[in-house]
């Protein structure tokens, strides 16, 4: 066992439990983004952000991919660790001001304007869609392509993937595709096509800027713009 210090409340957990893990079940707080529950951290978005060390050696590190130490000295919400965390708030909403996720964090954390260029992103690399189809539905349809500013998210050559079986999985966990579709309520469903339960009607305004849970859709065929690279 390791014997840590959150916030001064000691705690002693098993060998490879995360900050975060601790934390949590001490019942500390910590904003995640590309963290998920049954998927493996990934460390990508630094929202999860901690402090640990004392004096000139405090350092701020990702709480859902640094392991517990014995005699470590956590702090979750000091004025540097939230300082951060804003920063880290700011450049999602520069780069994907429309994700509801995106704007829920900016809203609980207080952040009203971001100083960075404006981008209108449709992902924000947190690699939540290649984690579920790896480790949930063991599809390895898609990857990671390009790397700095080319980095995206994409089957093997682009090429539609013989290993995606249309699940939905990426979508769900993505927390930038916001505007899907609700298929299993019948009012609200683009076309019911994915449960069969009228003709396809696109012909609702409403729904004019949704995209379909399935890509291509099922039914209807329209496809989430979002997911065009992994078609
Ligand atoms: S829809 Fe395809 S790419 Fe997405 S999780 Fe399912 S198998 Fe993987
Ligand atoms: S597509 Fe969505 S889930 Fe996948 S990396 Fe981009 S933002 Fe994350
Ligand atoms: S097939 Fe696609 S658009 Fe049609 S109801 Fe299902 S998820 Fe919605
Ligand atoms: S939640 Fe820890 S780095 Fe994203």
């Amino acid at each position: 066992m390791i014997t840590l210090t959150i916030n001064g409340a000691q705690l002693s957990v098993d060998k490879g439990t995360t900050i975060l893990e601790a934390a949590q079940f001490l019942g500390f707080p910590i904003p995640t983004l590309c963290h998920m529950e049954g998927l493996s951290p990934y460390g990508a978005c630094r929202l999860c952000v901690v402090e640990i060390g004392e004096g000139p050696k405090a350092k701020l590190v990702s709480s859902c991919t640094y392991p517990a130490e014995e005699g470590m000295k956590v702090r979750t919400s000091t004025a540097r660790v939230v300082k951060a965390r804003k920063m880290v708030i700011e450049l999602l909403l520069a780069s994907c001001p429309q994700s509801k996720t995106i704007q829920d964090l900016a809203s609980k954390f207080d952040v009203r304007q971001q100083r960075f260029k404006q981008e209108w992103e449709t992902c924000i690399l947190c690699g939540r869609c290649v984690r579920m189809c790896a480790e949930q539905m063991t599809g390895h349809a898609i990857g990671y392509q390009g790397r700095g500013e080319t980095r995206r998210i994409g089957t093997p050559f682009d090429m539609k993937s013989e290993e995606c079986r249309l699940c939905g999985g990426c979508m769900y966990v993505c927390p930038v595709c916001q505007l899907r579709c609700t298929y299993t309520d019948k009012d609200n469903a683009i076309c019911n096509g994915c449960v069969n339960l009228s003709l396809p009607c696109v012909e609702k305004d409403q729904f004019k800027e949704m995209m379909c849970y399935m890509d291509p859709c099922v039914a209807c065929e329209i496809s989430g713009t979002h997911y065009s690279n992994i078609k």
